[in-house]
């Protein structure tokens, strides 16, 4: 063996030093830097087979490339496809990240029993066993579906050239370790080295791969910033744990656009695709309740109706006090001085606690009209009629400000049977035979008529 090479990697941006330093000068941050062994190989451990690299790379006109032979593969999984934008990519290679415990593991395990194809689900983290108690919950009856207990990437590099399978899903990218490097698995040398073998792979024989990936407690992925450079779509698997709802959305894509999002709902048998999300977020009720307002908002490019409750109460200690569950703390503090200073209503000593239901964060502007309208709902102990809904932002001067894709919301609202939607009265709108009413209003005191 060649003589033994080691350098510092900073643990948290990968930034390389020739020696140990407290602080990393890229990102700044304390006690990141960590000596790694690196064994720089001669060759990767993928050995492609000599007649698919007998491939010379030639200039091509860009209308003369042919893209038909790569048509996407179909996951059968709709909100999946969508995130990706129509299908895995052959030989393009998927990072999923998200927090422990949120359903990497399930979704990929489901979307692999699901998939028409030879799949071949390699698993740094659970035995074969396991594997097969959580396939048995989700869905048990797949013969395609190969399981490999695995982290070495030479190991499972022979076992890929013996199966030959369509398509690769690897648990996790942290737990890979390759011959070729000598530091542990999930060293930023490890993660670089593995990915780049699996590229090598990935490209050659145009299988897609899909990885796993950890992150850290500030929400990266694991690892350096550089996985994400070199993969061509970084997901982001995210929910509240104690909640039902998971989103899915791609952070990076290569091949379609960033703007989709997926949506499931995790069940005791796995997760369930949810294509029509605001009818789940709506509580069904008969009575009406003060405090509750619903908005029109937009998920990336999904419309989504989400439930605002508002509950305003008579301080009962000294300082008022104001919280929020999924919305901006300090956005609620400017609109309720709005409330105050531009329609009256005098809530300093009032306690104010808002909460989007659902579990889910909102940080699209539209929400602001219902956040109001709820807050007034609570404040009067009036509740609104529950056909209504509520799409605009509110300024600081108590304007009511257009939003983008009104219509979308419009038409989205109109489905779920919503009889009024109150926008503003600035944005332009060309819908016509509508059979929901369209409200305009231009300052937050035509709020105050319309619903007090
Ligand atoms: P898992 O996929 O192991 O998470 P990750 O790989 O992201 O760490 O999923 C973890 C949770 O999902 C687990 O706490 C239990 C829950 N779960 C269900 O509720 N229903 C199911 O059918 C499965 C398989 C898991
Ligand atoms: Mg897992």
């Amino acid at each position: 063996m060649a003589k033994v090479k080691t350098t510092f990697f900073c643990q948290n941006c990968g930034a390389q030093y020739a020696k140990w330093q407290g602080q990393c000068n890229s990102c700044k941050q304390w006690n990141t830097i960590a000596e790694e062994v690196i064994e720089k190989p001669e060759k990767s451990s993928w050995k492609s087979s000599e007649s698919k690299t007998k491939r010379v790379s030639k200039p091509l006109k860009i209308n003369e490339i042919d893209v038909s032979e790569d048509a996407r593969l179909n996951s059968l999984d709709k909100e999946f496809n969508r995130v990706l934008g129509g299908g895995i990519v052959p030989g393009s290679l998927t990072l999923l990240g998200g927090e422990p415990g949120i359903g990497k593991s399930t979704l990929l395990l489901q979307i692999s029993l699901k998939l028409p194809y030879k799949t071949l689900y390699v698993s740094g983290e659970e035995s074969q066993k396991q594997i097969k108690m959580r396939a048995e919950r989700i869905n048990p009856n797949n013969s395609n579906c190969y399981i490999l207990t695995e982290t070495k990437t030479q190991n499972i590099f022979k076992q890929i050239s013996e199966l030959e399978p369509d398509i690769v899903i690897i648990d996790s990218i942290q737990t890979l370790h390759s011959d070729y490097i000598e530091s542990s698995a999930g060293s930023i040398s490890q993660i670089k080295e593995c990915t780049t073998e699996l590229i090598k792979f990935a490209k050659e024989t145009a299988t897609p791969v899909i990885l796993i990936g950890h992150i850290t407690k500030d929400g990266h992925i694991a690892g350096p910033k550089i996985l994400e450079h070199m993969v061509d779509t970084v997901l982001q698997f995210e929910g509240d744990r104690n909640h039902v709802f998971r989103i899915l959305r791609a952070n990076k894509n290569r091949f379609g656009s960033t703007n989709e999002l997926g949506i499931y709902e995790m069940q005791g048998s796995g997760l369930r695709e949810v294509s029509n999300p605001s009818e789940l977020l709506i509580s069904k009720k008969d009575e009406e309740l003060s405090g509750n307002a619903i908005a029109a908002t937009l998920e990336g490019m999904r419309p989504l109706m989400i439930e605002v409750q508002a509950l305003v109460s008579t301080a009962v200690y000294g300082t008022p006090q104001r919280s929020a569950t999924g919305f901006n703390a300090k956005r609620l503090n400017m609109l309720l001085a709005v409330l105050e200073k531009r329609a009256g209503f005098r809530l300093g000593a009032k306690d104010v606690f808002l909460n989007i239901t659902g579990g889910i964060n909102v940080d699209d502007p539209a929400i602001d009209l219902a956040v109001i309208a709820a807050i007034l709902s609570s404040n009067e102990d009036e509740a609104l009629q529950n056909d209504f809904c509520f799409a605009a932002e509110v300024g600081l001067s108590g304007e009511i400000r257009p939003i983008q894709r009104v219509e979308q919301r419009i038409l989205e609202a109109e489905k779920l049977g919503f009889a009024t939607i109150v926008v503003s009265k600035y944005n332009k709108l060309s819908l016509r035979n509508l059979k929901i009413k369209v409200q305009l209003i231009s300052k937050i005191e035509d709020l105050v008529d319309l619903i007090v």
